[in-house]
């Protein structure tokens, strides 16, 4: 018999049972749903709601589970699957107890928090090696001076170390977004039932503890109804793509001839069918383009949730898969890019090449008239356009501006006079030297760029020290279900 229809409905048709299972998506929560089932078993025998042989027998079975069960569509979802396979080992008469004092709404909902918690901490973990990784290649290129852009157009020369630590700063706030939305994942809703807990005498806050949660879902309704959980989870991923694929792009763009500075390593690289000379970045287009499903999933979330009534509604089993799928997208995503980052050849001399035929330093060219010359910006501003305007006119660089012509310039511009030195100007001709003259905080001179680097190793660390705190209290809690499961089943065989 159909444990969950009874005799109230009769059975459903194969298309609508295709229709509304969650067999799809429930292999996801399998392990989880079987440890609830005990977590909750022994407070029932704790609290003496079952006997403790009852519940020896229940958990004697539940220890049999195997997480990778196949899973039968026909009875909706992973829930009724192992209330049906507890039910065929001990029969009807202890099995029928399992599901005593909750229900599969406040079950589900505790279920995606636990595997959710668990890609949280390992995207985390994979995030900190991306940050290791970019900071490896940061101390490789502390004096590699390339082109800083703004508007994709040559703006002030920076370098490569000062633009790879942009993209670990980005990293690092990606990464604290996720530790963040961990505290409000790792809340338990059991004992919540279907929304208005139970007339049982339940202990929730021992089912949370054995389940390594830091706490419970208070209000049953919320417990059961919300996912703004998942939400804020799926955002602070879609955020980390967007910084995935911001830095793909730049690979991406890097990697053509017209840039030519960098090189992807092979192995993340596809080639043409028909063109023999092909070296194609697959991985980070890919990376570029499995951002999207994840905005996908972000708003299909916030979509189910806008409408929806309290409390639990099927709706909701809908929205999970868009986590998961985000949850998986992500976490190759970090492994996919944590190795391009480690293994991509920066070209320092063609990234050079380029900063030194443009006007890169036309600001700090501005900047010295300034200084030297006490005049205001906004005059050295218009005295610089001209002269940039009268040099690319001429198909020359900044490199070619003479003490001569700056002051002849000067004159035209503001009809006075300019006594001006070589080694007035030297400084600002030279893209190195005016990197390495920089002396504000978060500028991209070497030391600076080096003392900055020093910081973020820190924090690598202190994050480090979180992800192990968070995992030894998992690792606590399994231990003292076992423990928990394991005393009552030898209590229970000595008072049968
Ligand atoms: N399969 C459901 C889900 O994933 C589990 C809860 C179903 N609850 C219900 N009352 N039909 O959300």
């Amino acid at each position: 018999m159909d444990i969950l229809r009874g005799d109230r409905l009769g059975k459903p048709a194969a298309e609508v049972s295709d229709y509304t299972t969650s067999i799809a998506a429930d292999v996801n929560i399998v392990k989880p749903v079987i440890e609830i089932n005990k977590a909750h078993i022994v407070m029932l025998a704790e609290q003496r709601i079952i006997t403790d042989s009852d519940g020896a027998l229940l958990l004697n079975a539940l220890n049999k589970l195997d997480p990778n069960m196949k899973l039968d569509p026909s009875l909706e979802d992973v829930h009724m699957n192992i209330e049906a396979e507890i039910t065929k080992m001990v029969g009807e008469n202890i099995g029928g107890k399992l599901h005593t004092a909750k229900s599969r709404n406040d079950q589900v909902a505790t279920a995606i928090r636990i595997t959710l918690r668990q890609y949280l901490l390992e995207i985390t973990k994979n995030l900190i090696a991306l940050r290791r990784a970019l900071l490896k290649r940061c101390a490789e290129h502390l004096n590699t001076i390339m082109p800083g852009y703004t508007h994709l157009q040559h703006a002030q020369p920076v370098t490569l170390a000062h633009h790879l630590l942009a993209y670990y700063d980005a990293i690092e706030r990606d990464t604290k977004r996720l530790m963040n939305s961990y505290q409000c994942v790792n809340l338990c809703p059991m004992g919540a039932a279907a929304l208005a807990t139970t007339g049982y005498n339940i202990n929730r806050i021992r089912v949370a503890k054995l389940l390594g949660f830091d706490g419970i879902l208070e209000n049953s309704i919320d417990a059961v109804s919300s996912r703004d959980f998942a939400v804020e989870a799926i955002a602070a991923m879609a955020l980390s793509m967007t910084d995935f694929s911001r830095i793909a792009e730049e690979l991406i763009l890097w990697s053509s001839v017209e840039f030519a500075t960098a090189e992807i390593p092979d192995e993340y690289a596809s080639a043409s069918s028909i063109m023999p000379q092909k070296k194609n970045p697959v991985v980070p287009e890919l990376i570029r383009a499995k951002t999207t499903h994840v905005y996908g999933d972000l708003i299909a979330a916030f979509t189910i949730l806008k409408a929806l009534p309290l409390s639990y509604n099927l709706d909701l089993q809908e929205l999970t898969p868009h986590l998961w799928n985000t949850c998986q997208i992500t976490l190759n995503s970090t492994r996919m890019l944590t190795g391009l980052i480690q293994k991509t050849e920066f070209n320092a001399p063609r990234w050079l090449e380029l900063v030194s035929k443009d006007f890169s330093t036309a600001t700090e060219l501005a900047d010295i008239l300034v200084r030297k010359f006490n005049i205001p910006f906004r005059m050295a501003h218009r005295v610089i356009g001209v002269l940039v305007q009268r040099l690319s006119s001429e198909g020359k660089t900044l490199r070619d501006t003479t003490p001569k012509l700056l002051a002849e310039t000067f004159l035209r511009a503001t009809g006075k006079r300019l006594a001006v030195k070589p080694s007035d100007i030297a400084e600002a001709l030279d893209p190195i030297r005016s990197v390495k003259s920089k002396t504000v905080q978060g500028c991209p001179s070497p030391s600076e760029v080096a003392r900055m680097a020093k910081e973020r190793r820190k924090q690598i660390i202190a994050d480090e020290v979180w992800l192990r705190k968070k995992t030894h209290s998992l690792k606590k809690a399994e231990l003292k279900l076992c423990e928990a499961v394991e005393g009552l089943s030898k209590h229970a065989l000595q008072k049968p």
